[in-house]
């Protein structure tokens, strides 16, 4: 196999790069191309034709079109296709899904098509079972298809919506302008959006939710970053009346009831109005716009209503459809049996910046003054001292920090304190003495600059700083065993008993995004909570 998108999973969008993503498409056009005209030579180009070749799926949450779109995707391949009952599976004795599919994967299953409600579910199977495999000899490797993980990704739906968006502008990449109506909040086919949309080169997207469906901040931001222009409006009404330019794409969602808290629920039908179209805003649409939706609707409150169906509106049903081409397709590139003549693209897909160094050590001599430290009235001859913490929070917030940067760093027992000054700028910082504390070591350092970034440290010895450092955020944090991922649907969160060790990259805004499901943390939410 030498295709770059053999054995590949895929757990988010982002996995495949744009370039390959750009690739993707092309062969999709080209296989629903020759399923139109029936061209059989063409097809079987992209038959895996291989009845040793296992496909499973695994639906641990309902699915109606990306389960069967996935089954008759597989079979198209004349492959072995296989699915796992999950209410009458050893799941519910208390096996891990470690084990479950380390098992599966040695059955002769080459791809998974997994749909959860836990997130990063796939990640961590990807990454358990090349493990087993090598273990076993196993004479190849797994690969995981996320179909659909709680509030995080579709990365399959996100394919198939954006060969179909492509479709209706000419297969033309340099330019989008998308409505994103309905459950944002909760909708990950719209999550999958914020990266997903970056195959274009501009992007416009108008954010249409009332506040308690809108779209998590970190997605915004995410689109931001990515060179999007966002805009937010709260119902369709407000769209259609106030906008100077509404989208011809409308990309509508249900709103996901099986996600929401009680509190939402109890607002469901005031909400729902805000993000259901009506008759009287027909008028306001552009020429040529076009509608989307995942799918399902629901039957009594769809916010496409059907009455919609047989107008020109309809792009949701060829939508559907274009799902098992572009399955195909994606199983043809992980099976191996496409993709030799893709040319990667340098940068296709991030550098590793594990090496990137984050504590910069100073010359104390040319920093501003190399002060003397004290202990109390007595000044400090050896020990450390950690300067500059939280610079710009509240005293409260800073000394609360602080509390946990010492237990994190085990420097609770021994001399020392802690105080808060304030600048002459007038903001407020926090400084951690340790008389007679041993120098921190390599991975105390990164402890440090994970649960510290952008303070100081000061190594004394002998009365002076003998040598000083500064932090900044690491690029990725993970093998500490006091990391903790906050969100309870998390594959690494301990709440789901996988023992999935915590794992954080650092996001350009700044943040901790988790690796698996890729919620967003702040330097001082990464940790477990402590008594
Ligand atoms: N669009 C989508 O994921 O539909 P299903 O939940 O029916 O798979």
């Amino acid at each position: 196999m030498s295709s770059v998108f053999a054995s590949r999973s895929l757990n988010v969008i982002d996995d495949l790069s744009i370039s390959e993503r750009r690739y993707f498409f092309t062969k999709v056009k080209e296989l629903k191309d020759a399923i139109v005209a029936n061209d059989e030579k063409v097809l079987d180009s992209f038959r895996i034709n291989d009845p040793d070749f296992g496909i499973y799926e695994v639906f641990l949450e309902d699915s109606t079109r990306t389960k069967e779109s996935f089954r008759n995707a597989a079979n198209f391949h004349h492959v072995k296709v296989s699915e796992l009952i999950s209410s009458s599976s050893s799941i519910n004795k208390g096996e891990s899904y470690a084990d479950t599919f380390n098992m599966l994967s040695g059955y002769h299953n080459s791809i998974f098509i997994v749909r959860s409600k836990v997130e990063g579910l796939t990640k961590w199977l990807s990454e358990e079972c090349t493990e087993y495999a090598e273990r076993n000899n196993l004479p190849y490797r797994p690969a995981f298809i996320n179909a659909g993980d709680g509030k995080h990704e579709h990365p399959t739906q996100e394919l198939l919506d954006e060969f179909t968006f492509l479709e209706d502008i000419g297969m033309d990449f340099s330019s989008i302008h998308v409505a994103l109506v309905g459950d944002l909040y909760h909708g990950r086919t719209v999550h999958s959006k914020a990266d997903g949309l970056r195959i274009f080169d501009h992007v416009k997207v108008d954010l249409i939710a009332p506040e308690e469906l809108m779209m998590p901040e970190s997605y915004i931001e995410k689109m931001k970053e990515n060179g999007f222009e966002v805009s937010i409006y709260s119902s369709i009404e407000e769209y259609l009346k106030t906008a100077q330019d509404p989208a011809k794409l409308w990309y509508f969602t249900r709103p996901q009831l099986e996600r929401m808290g009680e509190r939402i629920l109890q607002k469901q039908d005031i909400l729902r109005e805000a993000i259901t179209f009506r008759k009287d805003f027909l008028p306001y649409l552009k020429e040529g716009t076009r509608f989307y939706h995942p799918l399902p609707r629901h039957k009594e409150h769809p916010t496409i209503p059907t009455w919609l169906d047989k107008t020109p509106l309809n792009g949701w049903e060829r939508q559907a459809i274009n799902g098992m081409y572009c399955r195909i397709v994606l199983l043809s590139l992980v099976g191996g049996k496409i993709g030799d003549d893709y040319v990667p693209v340098p940068g296709d897909h991030e550098t590793d910046r594990r090496t990137e160094e984050y504590i910069i050590q100073v010359e104390p001599s040319k920093d501003k003054k190399n002060k003397n430290y004290s202990e109390g009235v007595r000044p400090i001859s050896d020990g450390i001292v950690i300067d500059h913490i939280c610079k710009g929070d509240d005293p409260g917030a800073i000394r609360n920090h602080m509390r946990l940067i010492s237990s994190i760093l085990g420097l609770d027992d021994g001399r020392g304190g802690e105080w808060v000054s304030r600048g002459s700028d007038g903001q407020y910082k926090g400084i951690i003495f340790r008389p007679g504390a041993r120098p921190l070591e390599r991975k105390d350092l990164k402890r440090l600059a994970a649960v510290a970034p952008h303070c100081t440290l000061n190594i004394i010895r002998d009365g002076r700083v003998a040598e000083k450092y500064r932090t900044h955020m690491p690029p990725r944090i993970y093998n500490f065993d006091d990391l903790c991922c906050q969100n309870d649907a998390c594959i690494s969160n301990p709440i789901n008993g996988e023992g999935v060790p915590a794992s954080f990259y650092r996001t350009p805004d700044g943040h901790f995004a988790c690796a698996y499901c890729g919620r967003f943390h702040t330097f001082k939410e990464i940790w477990k909570k402590r008594s």
